[in-house]
């Protein structure tokens, strides 16, 4: 089968709303684009549709019980572990209140909540309920911990509700060919960033202070990592340069692993020199002690002064002279957060800024997830909600990836 999604396993979870009726044309499309398909009702959605139009369209029966088990492709098969293993994506439409509620807290009663639990592809969620529903307290909470773990819930539509007495409101399934976009969206990524040579930084820096003693702070590395390998998978020729994080190096780049801030700014503007575009990830220390020493300090009665010096700030230096090459910073702050990012963005010269807050519940240091503002050198400001750090990866590619074709089409 050709299409765009030719090779593609995807498992299309149904559950019991009246928007389950749009899920068979979902199937059909999915279908159309060549991917191979196991749909999965849960017993209220086989309340509103039946099983027939699904294995029609996708050519295998659907699933809907965990026993007698189900679609086993061999004796002692389970379908609700072995699918999750094959799958490239899960997308369920219609989710309803019950079923979000379910996989964010981990209850597995039925075949299709149980598969959640065992799901290690992304979760693409397809909300359908009352507007009352959508706007609960229990199902905001439920949205954002099913976000922070990665997965992706599509905001419903704004429209008519199914039942007109319940007029308009935010809760309707929106269509299939916005969820077939978004499909294509994460299987597909698009390689609009091909050409692009680019440079990321990640991690912490390690200033050395003796024989084993040394200044460093709690960054994880995980943002610049997310970042530099979802910029190769979209077709940038990217150079990582990693301060000690204890990361595997992402496939398809080249890492130089570095350790003191004077060995990233050495890494990182012999790469810019060559680079369309640069993403200051780490957190460069910004001061060293002063008189590093070979020998362990000895210690003696009384306190101790540390003398430390400045380091260079590399992105300011990349920032100076950058002419129409992109730049993108990092701001980590515990109060002001969009003065000073404001600011950093203006002083180093960037087309874009990344702040995030790393006080609190909201912490994005070390974290998974970061909720963070975007900031362009036009002073456009958007705000996103705590989101997993490749969700996150994937939106300021997509600015850099829109400022990039500007770029392009100006030269
Ligand atoms: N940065 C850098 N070199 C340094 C320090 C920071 O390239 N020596 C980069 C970081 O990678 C990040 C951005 O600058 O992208 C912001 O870092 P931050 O330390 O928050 O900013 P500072 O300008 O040092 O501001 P302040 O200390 O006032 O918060």
């Amino acid at each position: 089968m050709s299409g765009a999604l030719a090779g593609k396993r995807i498992v299309l979870g149904v559950s019991g709303g009246i928007a389950a009726y749009k899920a068979v044309e979902l199937a059909r499309q999915l279908a159309l684009q060549g991917a191979e398909i196991q749909a999965a009702l849960t017993r209220s959605a086989l309340a509103f549709v039946q099983s027939l139009p699904f294995e029609v369209l996708t050519g295998r029966a659907p699933i809907s019980r965990m026993f007698p088990i189900e679609g086993a492709a061999h004796p002692g098969d389970m379908p609700h572990i072995s699918l999750t293993g094959r799958a490239d994506l899960i997308v369920i439409a219609p989710a309803t209140a019950n079923l979000i509620g379910k996989f964010a807290g981990g209850i597995g009663d039925d075949f299709l909540s149980t598969l959640l639990l065992s799901a290690r592809s992304p979760v693409l969620v397809v909300p359908a309920m009352n507007p009352r529903m959508w706007s609960s307290p229990a199902v905001r909470e439920n949205v954002k911990k099913l976000r922070e773990r990665g997965h992706l819930v599509m905001e419903p539509g704004v429209g008519r509700m199914a039942r007109a007495e319940e007029g308009e409101g935010s809760g309707r399934m929106p269509e299939p060919e916005a969820i077939l976009a978004e499909v294509l969206r994460l299987l597909v990524p698009p390689h609009d960033l091909a050409g692009m040579r680019l440079v990321v930084s990640a991690g912490p820096t390690r200033e050395r202070w003796d024989a084993v003693r040394y200044l460093t702070n709690r960054s994880s590395g995980k943002m610049g990592y997310a970042l530099a390998a979802a910029a190769a998978a979209r077709g940038a020729e990217v150079t990582l340069v990693s301060g000690p994080a204890g990361l595997p190096d992402p496939p398809g780049l080249r890492t130089v692993r570095v350790e003191s801030a004077a060995e990233m700014r050495e890494a990182v503007l012999a790469a810019w020199k060559e680079a369309h575009a640069g993403i200051m990830a780490a957190a460069v220390s910004d001061y060293r002690p002063a008189q590093p020493t070979e020998r362990k300090h000895k210690k003696k009665d009384g306190p101790l002064t540390l003398k430390l010096e400045r380091t260079a700030d590399i992105l300011a230096e990349m920032g100076k002279a950058k002419g129409k090459r992109l730049l993108v910073g990092f701001a980590a702050e515990t109060g002001d957060l969009t003065k000073n990012a404001k600011d950093k963005l203006r002083r180093k010269g960037l087309d874009l800024i990344v702040a995030n807050l790393i006080a609190g519940e909201e912490d994005a240091m070390g974290a998974d997830a970061a909720t963070a503002i975007l900031i362009r050198a036009g002073g456009k400001e958007e705000h996103f909600p705590r989101l997993r750090k490749d969700a996150l990866a994937s939106a300021i590619l997509d600015r850099l990836a829109e400022m990039w074709q500007k770029v392009k089409s100006t030269k």
